[in-house]
Order: C-alpha cells, then sequence, then structure tokens
C-alpha cells in the first residue's frame, strides 16, 4: 500500500464499477458522476495518461503481468480517502487479490455491470465501440465467455450491488441514460454515503 493519510473507517468512501468488457463502465459511470456531482476517473485512462503508454503498449511491451502490478498500484491511489469519485476498472481488476481486499472495504460501494459473453461480444464488435482490447484480438465471444468462467464469481465476491444490463440496453430509448437512473436509485437503497 502507498503511504496515504490515517484511513477514516467512518469516511465516504468511492463508488467502483466492475465488469467484463463491453459492460459500459466508462460511459455510464461518467454520467452517475456527472449527475451526482462527483469527479470520474477511468483506470485505463488514468493508467495511460500517467504512463504514456496505451493499454496496447501496455501488454505488447510491457507484458500483461505489469499491466496488472500498475493497475493495482494505481487503484490503491485511486481508492484512498477523499472526496468520493465514480471509479470505472478494466476488467480484470479483480483478478488481484489485493483489489478485491480494497474493493470489498465497506466504505466503498461496489456496483457490478452484469452481462453475458454474447451480449458483451455484440457491443464490442459494433463500429460505436472504438476502445482497443488486446484481449479480444482472436475470437473476441471465445474469449469473452474463458473470461466471463474465470472472473464471474470474483466479481460476484467484490460487489454490493449487481446490475443485470442486457434488459436495460436491449429495450427502449436512452439505454445508458437508464442504466445511470438504475445506478443512481440502487446507491440511495443501499445510503451509500457519496460526498463531492
Ligand atoms: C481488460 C479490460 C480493459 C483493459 C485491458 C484488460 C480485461 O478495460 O483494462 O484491455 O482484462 O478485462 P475495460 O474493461 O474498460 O475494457
Amino acid at each position: 500500500m502507498p503511504e496515504g493519510p490515517p484511513e477514516d473507517p467512518s469516511g465516504p468512501g468511492h463508488v467502483v464499477l466492475v465488469g467484463m468488457m463491453g459492460s459500459g463502465k466508462t460511459t455510464v459511470g461518467r454520467r452517475v458522476a456527472h449527475k451526482l456531482g462527483l469527479d470520474f476517473v477511468d483506470t485505463d485512462e488514468e493508467l495511460v495518461a500517467e504512463s504514456g503508454r496505451s493499454i496496447t503498449e501496455w501488454f505488447v511491451d510491457a507484458g500483461e503481468d505489469a499491466f496488472r502490478t500498475a493497475e493495482t498500484e494505481l487503484l490503491g491511489r485511486i481508492l484512498a480517502p477523499g472526496p468520493t469519485r465514480v471509479v470505472a476498472t478494466g476488467g480484470g481488476v479483480v483478478l488481484a487479490e489485493a483489489n478485491r481486499t480494497r474493493l470489498s472495504d465497506c466504505r466503498h460501494t461496489v456496483i457490478w455491470l452484469r452481462a453475458g459473453p454474447a451480449f458483451l461480444a455484440s457491443r464490442i464488435t459494433r463500429k460505436s465501440e472504438r476502445k482497443v482490447r488486446p484481449l479480444l484480438s482472436g475470437d473476441p465471444q471465445a474469449t469473452l465467455e474463458r473470461l466471463d468462467a474465470e472472473r464471474r464469481d470474483l466479481y460476484a465476491e467484490v460487489a454490493d450491488i449487481v446490475i443485470d444490463i442486457e434488459p436495460v440496453m436491449n429495450e427502449g430509448d436512452h439505454p445508458r441514460k437508464r442504466l445511470g437512473r438504475l445506478i443512481i436509485d440502487a446507491l440511495g437503497r443501499t445510503g451509500a454515503q457519496v460526498h463531492p
């Protein structure tokens, strides 16, 4: 753990979105933060900004292990005590036990945006989904199925709130807006302390 101010066990925590690639953590996280007047941070964006290396460069040049180490170190800093942030995490953040321990801190509210691999594959292969994901360079659906099997229990382990996004995204107008609203309502119900 990086050095930092002593932790206040009663202080507000952060709102953290977890889930597989393509579940919309960044888009909806940004929207929720905006609506609640909170800061937003995306771990991948932050890692790229801090290092000057794209996610592909991390995976290809430095390797996945180095990426995971940097991601874990960054998450520790992002989840430090301070004004509440909405945090969109990379899909693999739950792989490290240190991250799961941090996410399980009861001050934070962890929201799992859950969806099946076929649905995620169809979203990811859409033109509008521009994010480059080195792990999905082969057969996206087969990879997502494998990752889903590996990670499902880990997301469940850290999640305080689970939202099944498929019905929300498949029906009606403005799905992202409705998903944002669902998240805000769920935060209200859990009584999560969010302090700008
Ligand atoms: C990854 C997810 C990506 C990014 C990296 C690895 C994963 O983030 O961190 O490509 O292992 O699931 P998103 O979940 O935001 O796509």
